[in-house]
């Protein structure tokens, strides 16, 4: 599989990040022990990372725009480029010594998501793709799940927590899907989510209250893997919204129906 110069450096970016989070990780494990745990390492952690990612990126296409999690956003000169970064993805899973993070990394040309790289260092998994060019998994191509029907399908989600989201919508809408599927998983890092929708590994998925770089590099892993992804409403405004569901044509379609259900009544 040939990747484009830029889809290269983007993997390299990832790779770079993706071996100093490997690094913090094994530290993690150590700092669980105490009482006041790792949050400050982690935070530490996440700053280092995205200072690889934004430093790379950065080197190759000085003019693009960047927006990162854990800074300001830059404007760049390339009014047509911008870098989405989110440097590790599932911080909550990190904290906790949990294997499932990840490097996410997108390229929006005039306002569209055209390229996508998601790299789990626990794991080595890297997810590739490009506009056009197909979905991939370490060079191996990927594609969603054929499954037609919801109640064969596993679904994912991202829960609501403390301080975070709406928790009455979210029950009402967990109420309806968790009637109608094989099974409801929470993972804990939006964008290997989508990565897995991508992959065939989850059928559908689908989280509210989320930013552009937990979501813009799953969007493009999914369309290329021939996945469809909305926002709740079904319409693509998912950066405005912050709203995500996916899956194939029939699972995104049925997911979408589902999740807009009114308010049960009793
Ligand atoms: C979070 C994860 C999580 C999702 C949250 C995100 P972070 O990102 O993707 O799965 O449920 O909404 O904020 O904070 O770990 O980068
Ligand atoms: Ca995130
Ligand atoms: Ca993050």
């Amino acid at each position: 599989m040939a990747r484009s110069a830029l889809l290269n450096v983007m993997v390299q970016a990832a790779l770079k990040a993706g071996k100093s989070l490997s690094r913090d990780f094994g530290e993690v494990q150590n700092l669980q022990v105490s009482v006041k745990g790792p949050g400050d390492f982690v935070s530490q952690a996440d700053f280092k990372a995205e200072k690889i990612v934004h430093d790379e990126l950065m080197k190759a296409r000085p003019t693009y725009g960047f927006m990162g999690e854990e800074s300001a956003e830059e404007k760049g000169t390339d009014g047509a480029h911008r870098w989405i970064v989110d440097p590790l993805d599932g911080t909550t899973n990190f904290l906790h010594g949990i294997p499932q993070f990840a490097v996410s990394i997108a390229l929006e040309r005039n306002g569209e998501v055209v390229a996508g790289v998601i790299f789990n260092p626990a794991t080595d998994e890297l997810f590739t793709a490009e506009k056009g060019g197909g979905a991939f998994m370490n060079d191996r191509r990927i594609r969603v799940a054929a499954r037609r029907v919801l109640s064969d399908c596993v679904i994912g989600s991202g829960v609501p927590h403390l301080g975070r989201g709406n928790h009455g919508k979210y029950l009402v809408e967990l109420r309806h899907v968790m009637g109608e599927v094989a099974g409801i998983r929470r993972f804990g890092a939006a964008a290997l989510d989508l990565a897995y929708v991508a992959a065939g590994r989850l059928d559908g998925f689908w989280e509210s209250g989320l930013s552009p770089w937990d979501v813009a590099a799953g969007l493009i892993l999914i369309r290329e893997a021939g996945g469809f992804v909305s926002d709740m409403k079904g319409t693509t405004d998912i950066f405005g919204s912050g709203d995500v569901v996916a899956g194939n044509e029939l699972i995104h379609k049925a997911l979408v129906d589902v999740a807009n259900r009114p308010v049960p009544t009793r």
